[in-house]
């Protein structure tokens, strides 16, 4: 517990502090805060540096990211296999047009609500990794096909083909279907070898479904530690898929798109029998991705930058080794986030709107008014709370882009 002396001491230190936030420049005084949505909507970005961003607010340094999407293009042209990148990472349509401009042959999404989204801005080639199995996500996709034939999903059970196939006949439209099979993760993927090419010969026979190929998400590979036990574990896990994609070619059926892969093993699926990836947080990447270790060193993954960061700003210091910011449940902070530059600082949750940092020693520089950039834990969950992506040069903000295919009730 904080003694009455360490409060009054930490106190005293900050009352004698400068009277201006540290991080608060000379146009903070002046910025027209009254005008910031209008500029924004009209992308003029005079004056918009990261020290007069609301906070927690996500940026995007640009030049990082950049470099991210040019070495996961380029990577699928000298392997070569096909990007069909997952969006579900960024949600953002300026995103996906920029893949789609490196080479990317369409976008992998998770939800039939971002599927509509990707493809209303004119993507072509949508892969919906989830099969339709409610009303609501049978009829959109039906209806999504309708309008834009070069969309995709995937099944695991025959009923939902059957149910597929029928809506599919209501509405004299062809669905173009993959076989999800198991890679490893419990979540999805019917059962390899005879089950799986069953299940693919009943969809290749019907009359409003074609069959592309298949789907091996293998997750639990993706975030094993080190780069040898990557592999070992990616070896495992699509031992089986390579087995049902032999047997379904064997009975004449297709097997171009096996689809599959993560940021994780992007540099390895294709020894395994995929045909595609669809890897999503490189474009960012997130203190999960950081701790994995890549080809040539075990402690860090250093084959992307971490271009995303969570701007937050100090708002209280009152008690030793420790801060209170402005990063709290409702930005998602999580105690495995990282603060960038200062790997001893831990993140806390302090409530809805509250976080904190701590640490064991030093740290006294930190101040109150200071901005701080945290890298988020999990790229899906952070950036489906925020509105937008502020992308800088350095501290200049350059471009504005909306987060769009997030959850609510329209996005279900
Ligand atoms: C079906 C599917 N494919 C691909 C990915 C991409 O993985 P990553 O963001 O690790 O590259 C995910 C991520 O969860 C996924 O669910």
């Amino acid at each position: 517990m904080t003694s009455r002396r360490d409060f009054f001491a930490v106190n005293a230190g900050a009352l004698l502090a400068s009277a201006l936030p540290r991080a608060a420049s000379a146009n903070t005084k002046t910025f027209p805060y009254a005008e910031f949505e209008q500029r924004i909507a009209r992308k003029d970005f005079r004056d918009i540096t990261k020290d007069v961003l609301p906070t927690p607010s996500m940026v995007v340094d640009i030049d990082m990211f950049e470099k991210n999407i040019k070495t996961m293009a380029d990577y699928g042209k000298s392997a070569p296999i096909l990007m069909r990148p997952h969006v579900k990472v960024h949600k953002s349509v300026d995103i996906a047009k920029r893949q789609v401009a490196m080479g990317a042959v369409g976008v992998t999404t998770a939800t039939i609500a971002e599927s509509e989204l990707m493809s209303g801005a004119g993507i072509k080639g949508v892969l919906w990794t989830k099969q339709p199995a409610s009303h609501n996500n049978i009829i959109r996709s039906i209806n999504l096909t309708k309008r834009d034939p070069t969309f995709m999903f995937v099944v695991d059970s025959a009923n939902v083909a059957d149910w597929v196939e029928e809506a599919a006949a209501a509405a004299k439209v062809k669905c173009r279907v993959a076989v999800s099979v198991f890679a490893g993760l419990k979540r999805q993927g019917i059962e390899n070898g005879q089950p799986a090419v069953n299940l693919a010969k009943r969809i290749a026979s019907s009359k409003h479904m074609k069959l592309e190929g298949f789907m091996a998400y293998s997750g639990d590979a993706s975030h094993t530690k080190t780069f040898a036990a990557r592999r070992k574990r990616t070896a495992m896990d699509l031992a089986g898929v390579q087995e049902t994609v032999a047997l379904a070619k064997k009975s004449g059926l297709p097997g171009d798109i096996v689809s599959g892969g993560s940021t994780g093993t992007y540099n390895m699926d294709k020894d395994f029998g995929l045909t595609e990836l669809e890897c999503g947080s490189y474009v960012f990447m997130d203190s999960a991705y950081q701790r994995v270790g890549g080809k040539s060193n075990d402690e860090v993954y250093t084959d992307f930058e971490n271009s995303l960061t969570v701007l937050v700003t100090v708002d209280h210091k009152l008690h030793p080794n420790l801060v209170t910011t402005d990063y709290g449940n409702k930005a998602m902070a999580k105690p495995t986030d990282m603060v960038k530059g200062m790997p001893w600082l831990n993140v806390i949750n302090q409530g809805a709107e509250y976080g904190g940092l701590t640490w064991k020693d030093g740290g006294g520089e930190i101040k109150v008014g200071d901005r701080l950039d945290i890298y988020c834990s999990n790229l899906d969950t952070s950036t489906n709370c925020y509105d937008r992506y502020y992308i800088a040069k350095g501290n200049q903000i350059v471009d504005v882009w909306p987060i769009m295919g997030r959850s609510g009730a329209a996005q279900r």
